[in-house]
């Protein structure tokens, strides 16, 4: 059977609501949950073992900190203000945050979080998660680990669009994740005959959601989910 454009269309807080509150932050988390996204994605890097939320492997540009993760103490990197006098985030706080009220996308960007998630979700609770990841072979760890985990690959450079469809196949992938640069209307074809769907990032204009729509994408990431929601009304 073959998916055709998803109704409703699926409104994904980008980074929480990266446009409204400070990204990546339980604050951020709550407001898209508030405003009403089915879905909120954040970003995943391991220190010390454990999962921490951040998008960017330094913590100069979100936090009042300097220098990359690695020079961190766990307690020392929690005592950063991510914005607002939010802390960076455990995993944790923002899947018990999820719990019941919407699905979490987790995306993969440091080195050893495909083998840190898969761990800490086996001892979580009935959280809808997906996980997703430019890092192709780190989806393929995820897969090994989890026979039944909904995966989405990402993919932000043209010429690796048909790979892409290649490779969320093998994986059983629930959908495909394009860059909006790259969106058109025949890639969403081609991943709805496949019986996947479409996810495409990141809108932060109008233009933007109206290609995404135009193209037949099952939903978008967008950084201001309270302004796309509207708009969808
Ligand atoms: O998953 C969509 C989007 O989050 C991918 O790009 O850089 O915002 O993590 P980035
Ligand atoms: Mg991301």
């Amino acid at each position: 059977m073959t998916v055709r454009g998803q109704f409703p269309f699926t409104v994904i807080g980008h980074r929480g609501c990266a446009g409204v509150e400070p990204e990546n932050t339980l604050r951020g988390v709550h407001r898209a949950i508030d405003m009403g996204c089915p879905m909120v994605e954040i970003d995943v890097h391991v220190l010390d073992g454990r999962l921490i939320v951040i998008h960017d492997g330094k913590v100069d540009r979100t936090t009042d900190g300097r220098g990359v993760l690695e020079k961190f103490k766990l307690e020392e990197l929690r005592k950063l203000d991510a914005g607002l006098g939010e802390k960076i985030p455990y995993l944790e706080e923002v899947l018990e945050m999820c719990a019941g009220k919407c699905q979490l996308n987790i995306e993969l960007k440091g080195k050893g979080s495909a083998e840190a998630v898969v761990e800490v979700l086996e001892r979580w609770g009935p959280v809808h998660v997906v996980i997703s990841s430019f890092e192709w072979d780190w989806l393929e760890t995820v897969r090994k680990l989890d026979e039944v985990l909904d995966i989405s690959v990402l993919v932000s450079k043209a010429y690796l669009l048909d790979a892409a469809i290649l490779q969320a196949k093998k994986l059983r992938a629930v959908s495909v994740n394009p860059s909006l640069k790259i969106l058109s209307e025949a890639f969403c074809d081609k991943v709805h005959a496949q019986d996947m769907l479409v996810y495409t990032y990141t809108v932060k204009e109008q233009k933007h959601l109206k290609h995404a729509q135009a193209c037949g994408a099952d939903g978008c990431f967008a950084d201001f989910p309270d302004a796309v929601l509207k708009e969808l009304r």
